[in-house]
């Protein structure tokens, strides 16, 4: 079996930092010690001081698989994903055809075996009519059920009352949810048209999908949790008004958790003057103050998770008008640097990134022995050299979508090393090894 010693490292491991060696044998981590002596055998990784975190979880991806590489697919996201210290993803079902069925989640799990760089699940989407493929599902077959109770890229709206509620009351598994309030939506649509015709600047986006919009769809879901005692969480948050939802307790005691996303933590309402439609997103990217009302929530404990919710498309899609671009922009592979950015900034702490970003998602999930670095767990490791900045060029993209909006952007770290399963997969600006993703593990239901 091979090993790996990974020396001098400064670890960020549960709220604690702390220089360690890691060794590594085989997939797993075999121990963690001050300093470990290499064996013959071992290859040996000199960290230099470098900070060791346990690789990003990332419970929020498009990969675009299948039906819509053109934009995507696993091998190429999943190739930008551990460039980017993410070491395990979860992928949603808005493709083509939809993954609203038990066989469609079947044939994506196939699909991803020996192509993805990563390890993998995928969420099973709900739909109006799919309640029996929803009660049907066993645990291991599906990290969550996605529900649109905004419509968003994919058309998979669920806007029957009815149905909603019997997801909720009977879903065996975690429910995560993308919050706008449709009609709310379709009214600020109708507004701004009547306002600007068919030329709606980039900048009415925070109107129409707007904090209202927002808040009004995360409490209904919040609601609906609450009457079912279902267990619930909300992706992708954008709003101050909406952290009123969430709670500060610690984690075992909730049944309800929030997320917030890498550019939601970045961007505000004011880059869409550079970025335009590159940016925009549902929800939307809103105020200066949102913004920072989400750091504040991330500190504090009502955010629980950090995703990325990365959505690749292409830029000849994304140059289109308002009303045509399609939302979503790619980030997986700078998810880990903007963070280590706002922590330089002292918005957080590395503690706090490797808490919500892998301790987190793996908890409330239940991950199978992955998101610590812990003997007896997988290696699944991200080595980040934060003095070395780093500049974002087309050259170094791995998305198959060939653009990013931070291009040009110097992020003040590099990700350095990423391991996968115990396997170095990327390493001083190259992908390395062999692809050895796994399929993820849970030990939880509702
Ligand atoms: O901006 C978004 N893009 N939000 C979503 O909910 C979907 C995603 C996509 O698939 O492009």
């Amino acid at each position: 079996m091979s090993s790996l010693l990974i020396t001098n490292a400064r670890l960020v491991n549960e709220g604690k930092v702390s220089d360690a060696d890691v060794l590594i044998r085989g997939e797993r981590i075999e121990k963690i010690a001050k300093s470990i002596n290499p064996a013959d055998n071992a290859r040996v990784l000199d960290a230099a001081g470098r900070w060791l975190l346990p690789g990003m979880i990332d419970d929020q991806v498009h990969f675009r698989e299948p039906g819509l590489t053109h934009k995507g697919d696993i091998a190429s996201e999943s190739a930008a994903a551990v460039a980017g210290g993410v070491t395990s993803f979860m992928d949603m079902p808005n493709v083509s055809p939809q993954t609203t069925t038990r066989e469609a989640l079947s044939d994506k799990y196939a699909a991803a075996g020996g192509r993805a760089r990563a390890n993998y699940a995928f969420y099973l989407g709900g739909t109006n009519r799919n309640l029996e493929e929803i009660k049907a599902l066993k645990v291991n077959e599906a990290c969550g059920i996605k529900v649109f109770m905004g419509a968003s890229t994919g058309d998979m709206l669920v806007d029957d009352p009815d149905a909603l509620t019997k997801i909720f009351a009977d879903a065996p598994v975690l429910i995560v949810t993308h919050c706008e309030h449709s009609p709310t939506i379709r009214d600020n649509e109708a507004r701004a048209k009547a306002e600007f015709g068919a030329d709606v600047p980039m900048s009415e986006h925070p109107k129409i999908r707007s904090a209202t919009a927002c808040l009004a769809s995360s409490s209904i879901a919040v609601d609906l949790a609450r009457r079912y005692n279902a267990r619930l969480h909300v992706l992708h948050l954008t709003t101050g008004l909406e952290m009123g939802l969430f709670s500060r307790a610690s984690r075992s005691e909730k049944n309800i958790t929030a997320e917030v996303c890498v550019h939601h933590l970045w961007f505000d309402e004011s880059r869409y003057e550079d970025l335009g439609t590159r940016i925009k997103c549902n929800p939307a990217i809103k105020t200066a103050k949102d913004r920072e009302a989400l750091v504040s929530a991330v500190n504090d404990g009502r955010i629980d998770i950090i995703a990325t919710d990365h959505a690749p498309h292409t830029l000849a899609e994304k140059k289109r008008s308002y009303f045509k671009a399609p939302a979503g922009l790619p980030l997986v592979q700078h998810a880990l640097q903007i963070l280590f950015d706002l922590a330089r900034d002292s918005q957080l702490s590395v503690e706090t990134i490797v808490e919500r970003t892998s301790h987190a998602v793996a908890d409330i999930f239940g991950v199978v022995d992955r998101g610590y670095v812990r003997e007896g767990y997988f290696a699944d490791l991200v080595l980040i050299d934060s003095e070395k900045p780093y500049t974002v060029e087309a050259s170094n993209l791995l998305y198959k979508c060939h653009w990013s909006p931070f291009e040009g952007h110097t992020f003040s770290s590099t990700i350095d090393t990423t391991v996968v399963n115990g396997t170095v997969v990327f390493h001083d600006g190259q992908l390395a090894g062999d692809v050895v993703g796994q399929r993820l593990q849970f030990s939880r239901g509702r």
